[in-house]
């Protein structure tokens, strides 16, 4: 929710005031572009773009002042350690900038770059600031929780007075190959170059220097001037660098410039993914002019930018720094770890005369240049070769996805706002009557007493509890929304106990920081101070939020944060955080930290309570996956808001934050009932799947949308709760090892290139189910593009798809269709029973569906189920299910014609772990349907199956229908009678 829109009245006196305080700032509708800044506006990215200019302008003449001092060189235990000079001026003067390469176990390598002076602290500080002076270098502790044990087999493989190489990986097949002068890295695989640092020369880490109060510069531009640009060997521009005004917020430097910036170059990859979040495609473009490019660079720089405009590298609200880059069979990556603002150029090079560009699609160069404002020079090179290398070596540096409260993975139902707890009571009623499930309805901010969170309005919400407890008749969760900034007033304990402990964010003089916010007047808690999260967790004690019960949980908005009146609606960078940073050096995670103050917080709401927190967050940084879900903010309620919000939810999902959704129906504005119904056919396949829309726009919950759309929405609902076996199995996937849970073609097919650049269809965790929506008024087809030659069947016909390898095919879509193909060799779980809520779905009997590969005959078909109390944190303790299933198509063998369930893996506590309450109840359910789709022709006469299960046998009917026309042959077996959780056997011959 945003800062935007229609106001009530006493919104409108509140904004009255504000504007004065502020002509910057007035309630609008659509993004103001120009209230957020382009490169040229921010000092340290135009010093930046102007400095990698000169460097190309000045072509083979130009050398990069960087060197390694040789004699300073050393490498041991996996690091190799030196000292790079930079030259600063013409005299020949020179900074020490310490340099850490670390190689890790995990074959990634981790480049680390200080600057000696910042380092010691020997530096002053401009205007008293109460700073730190040393380069952020605490990132770190937040984002990183392990995968940095050092790889003690990494050897100094050649080393001289120019160069070292080292040898490194899991099979000592990567190379760093160190350039000492100029400084450079050559990251190899194989003998071969895969990624350079500095390759192109615009490293520059912008050196402590004290500043030197100049004469006014003399009327007519004369010597003074020349000699100034002697001085700066690259005519460096310093308007910005001691301070810098922007829509009226003036910005101290107190450190003066300090920003870091690296060309990294992708050698023969031609396209790179990542670096969400941004509204464009998945493949990133160029960032430097030309036909279809964009001309500003990719910025990271977390803020509220409602009705964000779409195939734009604007920033938006959250960040994660991770690039990777894809060719046919080859992926690698870069993970930048910095939290200050942010901006990655995009260029691509033909490169003619690089011997190593064998084969199709391999001579493109991709070329990067990332600039960030300030901290340490830290970046994991991750040398694949695959996309799958790349996620989880990324998730043992960052952590996986938190295993999600199952509620969270249904249907969220959600408004700003629903205005009374009989308003709850009621929509709760209406989605029952209607036969719609859902799982969880959201409070936006007006249940809160005057924007006092931890508050109720009294006169709205008469009765919390007892709202939560009808909820809780089905199994339903209640969400409220609690944001960081909290309301500057009187007789507000949150207020008093917030100023009285100094939890919250400073001002550059180190005084209370207070802006304005949803409730006017604000202070914000700095969740980096470990003593604010503690006092956070007491705040949320049950016996504290009164009303709020074990199904309440939490919305964290507004956490870049937004501030109404700061600089691009955030808060001033020379603001001070815990430890003394600048709110310039943590921006981009301090979403972050408030969404892990809150999870904290979850955790403890009363002691001996274990029980899994969902929290949704806005804001986010590498690691927030382990805290919750995000979602991609305020869109808008159009067309093309639906088809971006698609490739948006595949770039988190490489990204490491899989956990994603956009609001359904569009956050502004009112969808027509054909984008409603549209909307909710593709939201049942984003990992987080809620409905939302601003208090401006008509109520629009789905049993008001009628005839002929409410039948249709509600299957696309109810298609999603059947398949919840499929989707909790894939999220378990991303608690493991941060797979994603919605995969696109280039990450499942990594040789077939056509696929590198589709990003608006995808496959749903290992299940083979490929799904594309419809993002268009009117169509009633899509083009579906196929990656292999595997057979595809219709979900919901058995129809074989007509496909051909690395081309589309065209599905009907009219509106009560969902485009939805099932890939041969795969096996997924559902339950077939319509049901309230996933909590009523918990016990009930299972379907499996086989979709038989086209291969017969030593082809398989697999699939797997994982499943557990959806609640607790007993799974870590065993108390969890987890099957393959395998379907051999052999000949006509009898060992070729079975469907196998065993252990999904090995369980060296099975038998050990002793049943609790959930796994004695899973004891009751079993696997009531099988349908074979695609069914040999061989079992067309048969009638029979045995099923052999924990020594027992017994034989029931199949069912064989032929196939008929384009549909596929399939065979039905019902009440199957083999437990969930046990080993069986079902032949079909
Ligand atoms: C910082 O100090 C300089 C003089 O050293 C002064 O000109 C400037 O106004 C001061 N800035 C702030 C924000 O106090
Ligand atoms: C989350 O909170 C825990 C407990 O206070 C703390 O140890 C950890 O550093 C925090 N992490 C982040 C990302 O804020």
């Amino acid at each position: 929710m945003v800062f935007a829109g229609k106001l009530s009245s006493t919104w409108t006196a509140y904004f009255a005031a504000l504007s004065t305080l502020s002509g910057l700032i007035a309630p609008a509708v659509a993004v103001k572009e120009h209230d957020f800044k382009k490169c040229d506006q921010a000092g340290f990215c135009k010093r930046n773009r102007a400095f990698a200019d000169n460097v190309v302008a000045a072509g083979s003449s130009w050398e990069t002042p960087y060197k390694i001092l040789p004699e300073t060189t050393s490498f041991k235990d996996g690091q190799f350690q030196a000292t790079v000079l930079k030259t600063i001026n013409a005299q020949g003067e020179t900074v020490k900038l310490p340099l850490t390469i670390s190689f890790l176990e995990s074959g990634t390598a981790r480049v680390t770059m200080d600057e000696e002076k910042r380092q010691k602290k020997e530096i002053e500080l401009r205007n008293d600031s109460k700073a730190r002076k040393e380069r952020y270098n605490e990132a770190e502790n937040l984002v990183i929780v392990g995968g940095l044990t050092l790889d003690k087999d990494a050897q100094l493989a050649n080393e001289d007075k120019t160069e070292a190489t080292v040898k490194y990986g899991p099979s000592s097949n990567f190379e760093a190959h160190i350039k000492y002068a100029p400084f450079a890295i050559d990251f190899k695989r194989d003998g071969v170059s895969q990624i350079k640092f500095n390759d192109r020369g615009f490293l520059n880490m912008e050196h402590w220097r004290p500043k030197i109060d100049k004469p006014e510069p003399e009327k007519k531009e004369g010597e003074e001037n020349q000699e100034e640009k002697k001085e700066e060997p690259t005519g460096e521009d310093e308007s910005t660098w001691w301070d810098e005004t922007f829509g009226g917020n003036t910005d101290t430097k107190p450190r003066g410039p300090e920003s870091v910036a690296l060309d990294i170059t992708f050698v023969g990859f031609d396209h790179i993914y990542g670096i969400p979040s941004h509204a464009g495609p998945l493949a990133l473009k160029q960032t430097r002019g030309g036909d279809g490019n964009y001309v500003e660079p990719y910025r990271l720089y977390n803020a509220d930018v409602f009705e964000y405009i779409l195939d734009s590298p604007m920033t938006l609200y959250g960040a994660i720094p991770l690039m990777q880059a894809h060719r046919k069979d080859s992926h690698v990556g870069v993970f930048w770890l910095n939290a200050a603002e942010t901006w990655v150029d995009v260029t691509k090079a033909k490169d003619a005369t690089n011997p190593l560009t064998l084969g199709i699609g391999a001579k493109t160069n991709t070329q990067t240049h990332w600039i960030s404002e300030s901290g340490l020079l830290d970046a994991f090179v991750f040398l694949g070769p695959t996309a799958q290398d790349i996620t989880h070596k990324f998730a043992e540096l960052t952590g996986t996805t938190a295993m999600p409260q199952e509620a969270s993975i249904a249907y969220h139902q959600c408004r700003w706002n629903y205005i009374s707890d009989d308003d709850v009571k009621d929509v709760d009623r209406k989605m029952d009557r209607y036969k719609i499930p859902y799982d969880v309805i959201w409070l936006d901010l007006e249940y809160t007493d005057d924007r006092k969170y931890f508050t109720w309005a009294g006169d709205m919400f008469k009765d919390p509890k007892s709202m939560g407890e009808k909820l809780d008749e089905h199994g339903r969760k209640l969400v409220v929304l609690i944001d960081p900034h909290i309301k500057n007033v009187d007789n507000y304990h949150v207020s008093s106990e917030l100023k009285s402990k100094e939890l919250a964010v400073k001002d550059k003089t180190g005084g209370i920081f207070e802006g304005w916010c949803w409730p006017g007047s604000s202070h914000w808690i700095d969740a980096f101070n470990p003593k604010a999260i503690d006092w956070w967790k007491t705040l949320f004690k049950y016996t504290a939020f009164k009303g709020t019960a074990e199904n309440t949980f939490i919305w964290n908005d507004m956490n870049e944060p937004s501030v109404f009146n700061g600089p691009e609606t955030t808060m001033p960078k020379d603001n001070l955080h815990h430890g003394g940073w600048e709110h310039r050096d943590v921006h981009n995670v301090n979403g972050m930290t408030f969404h892990n103050a809150t999870y904290q917080a979850l955790l403890s709401r009363k002691s001996g309570e274990l029980r899994r927190p969902f929290v949704l967050t806005r804001s986010f940084f590498a690691g927030s996956q382990r805290y919750g879900a995000m979602w991609t903010g305020d869109n808008q309620a159009a067309w093309d808001h639906l088809g971006a919000s698609i490739p948006m939810i595949l770039s988190q999902g490489i990204s490491g934050f899989p956990f994603s959704g956009a609001d359904v129906g569009g956050f502004f504005g009112n969808p027509d009932k054909e984008l409603l119904t549209r909307w909710y056919q593709a939201g049942a396949f984003y990992p987080f799947f809620r409905a939302h829309a601003h208090i401006d726009s008509r109520r629009r919950e789905p049993y008001l949308v009628g005839e002929p759309y409410l039948p249709i929405v509600t299957a696309a609902i109810r298609l999603r709760y059947s398949l919840l076996p499929a989707w909790y199995t894939a999220f378990h996937q991303a608690y493991v090892d941060n797979t994603p849970i919605v995969k696109p073609m280039f990450y499942t097919h990594p040789s077939e290139e056509a696929g590198f650049g589709i990003d608006d269809q995808l496959f749903l965790g290992d299940t083979g189910l490929l799904f594309k929506p419809v993002v268009e008024q009117g169509k009633e087809s899509v083009d579906i593009f196929i990656p292999d030659d595997e057979v595809y069947y219709n979900y919901f016909t058995y129809d074989v798809a007509p496909t051909h390898k690395g081309k589309k095919t065209t599905l009907a879509a009219p509106l009560d269709t969902i485009p939805l193909l099932m890939r041969g060799g795969h096996i997924f779980p559902r339950r077939d029973r319509p049901r309230r809520s996933s909590a009523l779905q918990r016990f009930d009997d299972y379907t499996l569906v086989v979709a038989v590969p086209r291969q017969r005959g030593g082809g398989r078909a697999e699939g797997t189920l994982y499943v557990d109390d959806g609640d607790s944190f007993d799974f870590e303790k065993g108390q969890y299910i987890h099957r393959r299933f395998v379907l051999l198509t052999g000949d006509d063998s009898a060992a070729g014609q079975r469907l196998v369930s065993t252990e999904a893996e090995a369980r060296p506590d099975a038998g050990k772990v002793k049943e609790g309450k959930w796994l004695k109840q899973m004891r009751d359910v079993h696997v009531d349907k099988v349908i074979v789709v695609g069914a040999p022709a061989s079992w067309a006469g048969r009638k029979e199956v045995t099923v052999e299960s924990e020594g027992k046998t017994w034989t029931l009917g199949m069912e064989y229908v032929p196939a008929e026309g384009g549909r596929a042959a399939y065979a039905t077996v019902r009440g199957v009678g083999a437990r969930i959780g046990a080993d069986w056997t079902i032949a079909f011959a």
